[in-house]
């Protein structure tokens, strides 16, 4: 597709408007025939099947607009957002850099997104159609940069958008809201899971929506283990490992590499398959992972999935190959499950535990 190499000689954000006004103009899937039903990548996980376990990584599709567009381009499903309770601007232009040379981007966006209320509308139409239309969507929400309430901001987006998405997910770990990933530390963590589970459970509407959260490649030891703890003893549903990375590796070499922000694409690779590993073990498998970070091929899934991962997000990737990585990388993933004798994904996630 000629248009997702030529839209690279725009800076970065402008890029992206143009991609979504494309997407929403619906002909990409005229230009596709994405790879999605073999029974080896199938899988059932709450309750919901998973064509392939590819999925868009939160971020991309932040307003819920292009939700059908994406999952014609052969994911399996689409997380929408990050979406606050109130709209909001995010901070100063520029704030998306390409690392080309690192095969990276840098993003210092602070949850720009137009709020829960329009949110609502596209997503709610979109719901309302899924037995018509195939494919999976979460929610992703996160908090306002200024609000005296962060729990009662995330149950209240809970509550209004968790009836229109499949599993929902709080993201208390993006490096560009300031405060947020303190959220991860225990007590704050228990309060906030109690909490928004408490509402859920009165809730007819979205008492049986799974509930995840997404952390942070950059957390300690301590973190790591009271992450772990928390979930089992709360019943956290899923873990998203993880977001983009505050920290900088000395093997960057882009201009770019010092730009303020979170670093995500090829260079977060090993630290975020190395997480999930971890994870997967401090959960004792107990707990469904989604592995995110530097997923640029079918052998990085199959990694993250030997790692530990039942299903895997990608956002990086994408921007560098255009969407015909998605084909290419479930195609590479069915090679390797079955030449390691295989018959279904499932049976090989956490074998490198
Ligand atoms: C431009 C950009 C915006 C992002 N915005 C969000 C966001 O709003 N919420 C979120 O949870 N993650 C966000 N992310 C992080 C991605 O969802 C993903 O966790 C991270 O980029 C690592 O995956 P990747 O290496 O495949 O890009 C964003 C990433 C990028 C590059």
């Amino acid at each position: 597709m000629m248009f997702f190499k030529i839209i690279k000689i725009f800076p970065a954000e402008l890029a992206h408007f143009l991609t979504i006004k494309i997407l929403k103009l619906g002909i990409i899937k005229f230009f596709f025939k994405p790879f999605t039903n073999n029974e080896i990548l199938k899988q059932f996980i709450w309750n919901l099947e998973f064509n392939n376990p590819l999925g868009l990584a939160a971020g991309f599709d932040k307003n819920g607009e292009v939700i059908s567009e994406i999952l014609e381009l052969g994911f399996s499903y689409t997380e929408v957002g990050t979406v606050t309770l109130k709209p909001q601007n995010g901070n100063k232009k520029p704030r998306i850099f390409r690392l080309n040379k690192d095969q990276a981007i840098i993003n210092h966006l602070g949850f720009n997104n137009h709020g829960s209320e329009k949110v609502l509308k596209r997503i709610k139409k979109r719901y309302e159609m899924k037995y018509f239309l195939h494919g999976i969507i979460g929610l992703n929400i996160g908090k306002n940069l200024n609000t005296d309430d962060i729990t009662g901001d995330y149950i209240k987006c809970i509550k209004s958008l968790g009836p229109y998405c499949d599993y929902i997910v709080i993201n208390i770990s993006s490096p560009n809201t300031p405060g947020l990933r303190e959220l991860q530390n225990r007590g704050k963590l228990e309060n906030l899971i109690i909490n928004i589970k408490n509402e859920k459970k009165l809730d007819n509407q979205i008492r049986n929506k799974p509930l995840l959260i997404k952390i942070s490649p950059d957390i300690n030891e301590e973190q790591k283990r009271d992450i772990a703890l928390t979930s089992l003893a709360q019943g956290i549903d899923g873990i998203i490992i993880g977001n983009t990375t505050s920290l900088r590796s000395d093997f960057l070499i882009d201009k770019n590499k010092n730009k303020e922000g979170g670093l995500s694409g090829k260079p977060l690779f090993q630290s975020s398959t190395n997480l999930l590993k971890e994870m997967y073990n401090l959960t004792g498998g107990k707990i469904v992972l989604i592995g995110v970070g530097g997923i640029f091929s079918g052998r990085d899934v199959y990694e993250k999935i030997k790692a530990g991962a039942s299903l895997v997000q990608m956002y990086t990737g994408l921007i560098y190959e255009g969407p015909v990585i998605i084909e290419k990388i479930n195609k590479e993933l069915v090679y390797f499950l079955k030449a390691d004798g295989y018959n279904n994904i499932s049976e090989a996630i956490g074998t490198d535990a």
